[in-house]
Order: C-alpha cells, then structure tokens, then sequence
C-alpha cells in the first residue's frame, strides 16, 4: 500500500513531508519522493528504496517550498526504481498516487497520440499527463482534475500540485482512503491520520468519490457530482509520536512482547473482572435470533475469524461461514435471511475486505467491524464497530493485532451464546475468567523462547515446513505456516492433521520438519496417531502442546510446552510461540523482518 502527505502551507515543506512519510513506513514501500513548488517550478526529489536514501538524496539536492506532495511507492506496475518512483510530473503538474489505474493504457495510448512523453513504466503517470493536457486545452485547475477524475477506472488516492498555483494542493479519494488535516493557517493531505499525527489532530476523512481544493488554512471538499460537501471534523487519537522499537531489533519482536498488554487491553472491553460478565449488552451484538454469521477477512485475519467459526459454533450454536474477501462477493453468495456479517481487519482499509462489507450492506445484511484502526473505512462503514486494541502494528506481519482479533472473537462469541440462551451465567463466568488469565499465560509462554530460537535454527536448513492442527487449531496451523512463509521466505503449509492421509503425507521423507499445534483436547488422540504417521515416516516433529499433552505423547516427539489452560483460551496462547518460531527462523535467514519484500501492511488494491 502507497503512502500519500501533502501541504498546503505557509512555511518550509520538505522536512514535514519527510516526517509524514515516516509515520507511513509501516505500510510497506520500495521507493519515495517529494516534490514541492520552488521559485515558480516544481522541484522534485526521488530515491529508491527507504526513506533514509531519500534524506541522502535530499541533502545532496535540496528543494524546499510551502507547497509539497511526498509519496512512499509499493510497486503495482513497473519496477521500483527511481524513475518509476512517485511525485510524477507533466508540463507545470506533480501528482502522487495510491491505487491501480485500470485503464491506464488506452489513456497513455491516447495521449502519446497527441504528443506527450512517457518516462515511466507506471499506471500513476497517467494522471499528471491528463490534468495537465486538460489544463493545456483552457480548462481551469480545478476542472482539470475534476475532468481527469471522471476518465479514471479503477482505485485511486491522488494528490496533485501546479507550479502556476503555488498555494494549491488538490486530492481525491476513490477506493484508496485519504484525510485532510486542519490548522490555522495550513492544510494537509494524508494516507491516514497517522501522516497528519505531527502536524495536527483536527482530520475530515474524504468519503468515496470526494475531491478537494486544499489551500493554507482552507480546504473545499466536493463529492463526486462536484457538488460541495460537508464532511465531518473528528479529533484524531492517532499517535503523534513516532512508533519507536522500544529497544527491540525489529518492531515485530516488539509487537510479540507487547500482547500480553495489547490482549488485556482489547479484553478490557469486553469483560469485566468485577463481575466476571460482559462489559456491554450482549444484545447490542444482534445476534440471539440469527441463523448465519458470516465471517469475512483476508490472510492472517482471515485465520483469527476461522478460528472464531470454532467458538461461535460450539458455544453460541450458530452457525459462521468463514469466507477469504478476494473470493466472497465474486461467487454470488446467499445472503442469510436473520443473520450478520462480521468483517476484520487490522488496517480497517484491506480493499477485499472493504468491497466485501459494502455488497453485504448493499445486500440488507448486518455488518460487524472487528478493526484496530479506529477511524478506517471498515470502522466507519461497518453498522457495528468493535475494537481491537493492540495499537498501532508496525511490523508487516500481523502478530498483536491478530491476538486481539483472537481476543475480541472469543468475547463475542461467548456474548453471542448468552444473548441466545445457550450459556448460563456461570457458565460464563467460567470462560470470562478464563480469558482474563490470558495476559499472564502469555507472559509466561514467552519462557519457551530459547527453545523457539534452537527450533528456527533447525527450520533455516529446510525450504518446505508443514504445520499441522485439528479443531481450533487447524487454522492456526495455516497462520503459523503464513508467518514463515512472509517473512523467512520458507515455504510452509498449514493442514488440518486428519486431512494428511489424504495425499500430503506423500510428501514426508527423512527429517521433513512438521510442527503440530495439539493443546490436550478431546482431539488429542487422534492428533498424536497423525504424529505417530508422520515420525515413522522419518519426518522431524515438533509438538506444540500442553504438559497434559506432552505426558500422553511421551518421549517420541520434540515438545514445547504451552500453559495449561481453558478451550476459549488455548488458540490465543499458542499463537505466541508460533509467531516466535516464524520471527526468529526470519531472523537467523536475515530477511528484512519488518517489512518483507513484496509484501504491504495493508492491500488497499485489488
Ligand atoms: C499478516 O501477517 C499479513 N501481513 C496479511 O495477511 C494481513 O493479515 C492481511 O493483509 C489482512 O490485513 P488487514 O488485517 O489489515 O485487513
């Protein structure tokens, strides 16, 4: 995902800019830029790669100007290189860009046929080219992007800046979310408010089809007839200080030690350790007469609401349909009559999860939002927002946001069975407690972490890991096996333990690593004759399990042994060693932990 600042000032920009883009590096990025208007010309600067050799390259060529657009580029079309990294310009026109311009060819086509120049191999370097060709033909500023707007197909976040208006800044919103910062006598353009955190917490969120005309200390906001639009001014609590790594090599590692806070903090609003119930009306859910939950995500998102479908299921009795968003609304789903759609999502901006909650508003059904991000789309859009608190999650791969999904779906859950009568209240008391150890029970799965780091020294030597899980675990099996893939660059996967029989034992031969995810359930069994298949096939097994769990299983297998505790709480605190296993293994292969090569915080295309 791309990151998009802008400033409509009255003093020096570049350093801001600069500021702003850091606070989007989270994001994922291959290249930056800035451009601003300096003595009546636009004056840009580009590097490839992080911010840093941008810096560089700004001290080699400094520009400055009260006016200035900066991008951080995750590549969709064309390499990341310098040349295809963002501000792009034509004529007097700068113009950044997050999104895919579906129709960019015949576009690019059409203006080279009347004379303009193409230096890169991007989507984005349409846009400057077709403002400025419009404001060539005598249209005005402002109808030259209007125009332009409407000849875009696809998704788009565009901010753009006129050397023949050196006080404007003008940006659009379509698919591709974009806010707009207020100050006395400035305004700014961000990917999000945590862009805008250093410069000001006064934020109106373009809405879908909107553009704006931002000048210092003004901005106008039209929708996408080109009528005048009020937007609202919400007060961003987006930290304005920038995410540091609190002494931690990466901010993963940080992420990993911080849930046993960021899980209290997200169960805090859920339940209540006074009254061992909930912290809000379980009607409010709207679930106790529902026949379907429909529970919709993408990658490790995804794995937290299959993981819930278990709970849901076997606590609530109701029945969840656990959906990946990129496939849900293209099969013509069947909408269900009395139930709900539940969406989540760590960014809260995930364009297949998004697409996905709108066609279920579109279609009459109930939609949940399980966001981190408090002010993101799906966290406005969705009828019911609830949230995780894990705070912002720098790192790529999702770790305390997804223990906090984990966290928030098992209150729901529970919330859901006593608005339908299928918990008692001390049956729920005992779940609630239960959940309210998981703060200590991670602290104190943490200990196995010398074990964790002597396992992924193992797993460096190999190129394919299989993860194995039953129940409840299955999906966090093809979590565990997502993580080594995104950031050891390992190839994993995750299997349901009974399903291997089925063809992938095929696969097992001498030393093949197999991690099997088997807290003692009523499964047990089962799991550890699917251990007894693999080891005596010559495969490397590792169980993940409980010291009920490894008494049963003997000596026969390696273990790592997870705190004893209740079914609700077991999937949250076997995640900690899983997430440790994939972090060190990518380590020790010395991949860029936090942000894994091709890979976005979050994907607002696509
Ligand atoms: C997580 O480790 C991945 N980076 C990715 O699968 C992520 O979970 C997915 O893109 C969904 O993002 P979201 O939670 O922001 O919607």
């Amino acid at each position: 995902m791309c990151g998009i600042v802008g400033i409509a000032g009255t003093a020096p920009t570049s350093e801001r800019l600069i500021e702003g883009l850091r606070r989007l590096e989270y994001r994922g990025y291959d290249s930056a830029g800035i451009a601003v208007i300096q003595d009546g010309s636009v004056q840009r600067c580009r590097a490839e790669g992080k911010i840093r050799n941008l810096d560089n390259a700004l001290r080699d060529n400094p520009i400055d100007g009260v006016t200035g657009i900066a991008h951080t580029r995750w590549a969709t079309h064309g390499r990341p290189t310098t040349d295809n990294a963002h501000p792009h310009t034509s004529g007097n026109v700068a113009i950044v860009h997050n999104g895919i311009i579906e129709n960019f060819k015949d576009l690019r086509d059409d203006l080279s046929a009347k004379g303009h120049v193409f230096v890169t191999e991007t989507d984005s370097e349409v846009i400057a080219h077709l403002i400025d060709h419009h404001i060539q033909a005598g249209l005005s500023h402002d109808k030259a992007f209007a125009k332009t707007l409407s000849e875009l197909r696809g998704a788009y976040g565009v901010a753009a800046i006129f050397a023949d208006k050196p006080d404007t800044v003008m940006a659009a919103r379509q698919g591709s979310p974009l806010a707009v910062g207020l100050a006395e006598d400035e305004t700014f353009i961000g990917s999000d408010s945590m862009a805008l955190a250093p410069f000001t917490r006064q934020i109106v969120y373009l809405e879908e089809g909107d553009w704006c005309i931002a000048t210092p200390g003004d901005v106008r906001i039209f929708d996408a007839s080109g009528k005048p639009a009020n937007r609202e001014v919400v007060i961003s609590t987006a930290a304005a200080e920038l995410v540091d790594k609190a002494g931690c090599r990466h901010f993963m590692e940080k992420e990993i030690h911080e849930q046993p806070e960021s899980v209290g903090r997200t169960l805090s609003q859920y339940i209540s350790a006074v009254d061992e119930s909930f912290a809000f009306q379980p009607g409010e859910l709207g679930l106790s007469k529902a026949d379907r939950l429909i529970s919709v995500a993408c990658g490790t998102a995804f794995y937290a609401g299959a993981t819930a479908k278990y709970w849901f299921e076997r606590y609530a009795g109701l029945a969840v349909e656990a959906d990946i968003a990129s496939e849900y609304r293209y099969r013509q789903p069947v909408m269900p009559q009395h139930g709900a759609a539940i969406f989540i999502s760590q960014s809260g901006e995930t364009a297949d999860t998004l697409a996905a909650l709108r066609h279920c508003k579109q279609n009459g059904v109930r939609t949940i939002g399980v966001v981190n991000v408090p002010e993101s789309s799906i966290a406005r859009e969705a009828d019911l927002h609830l949230r995780t608190l894990a705070g912002p999650e720098i790192g790529v791969a999702s770790t305390k946001a997804y223990t906090a999904q984990l966290s928030a779906l098992a209150c729901i859950a529970l919330a859901a069975a006593s608005s339908r009568g299928k918990m008692t209240k001390e049956e729920t008391a005992e779940k609630v407690r239960a959940l309210l150890e998981v703060p200590r029970l991670i602290n104190e799965v943490m200990l196995v972490e010398p074990q964790i780091e002597e396992l992924a020294r193992a797993l460096t030597h190999h190129t394919d890991v299989l993860y194995l899980g039953r129940g409840q675990f299955f999906p966090l099996a093809m979590e565990g096996a997502l993580k080594l893939k995104e950031i050891a660059y390992i190839h994993a996967e995750g299997y349901a333990a009974g399903e291997l029989k089925h063809g992938p034992i095929a696969l097992i031969e001498d030393g093949t690593p197999v991690i099997v995810i088997a807290p003692w359930d009523e499964l047990f069994e089962k799991t550890i004759s699917n251990v007894q298949e693999v080891a005596a096939r010559g495969a490397d097994v590792t169980l993940f399990t409980d010291p009920r769990g490894a008494k049963e299983a003997g000596d026969s297998v390696r273990t790592i042994i997870i705190p004893e505790c209740d079914p609700i709480a077991q999937a949250i605190v076997a995640a900690i060693p899983i997430q440790l296993l994939a972090y060190h293994t990518a380590v020790l292969m010395g991949t860029d932990v936090d942000q894994p090569r091709n890979l976005a915080k979050s994907v607002t295309v696509e």
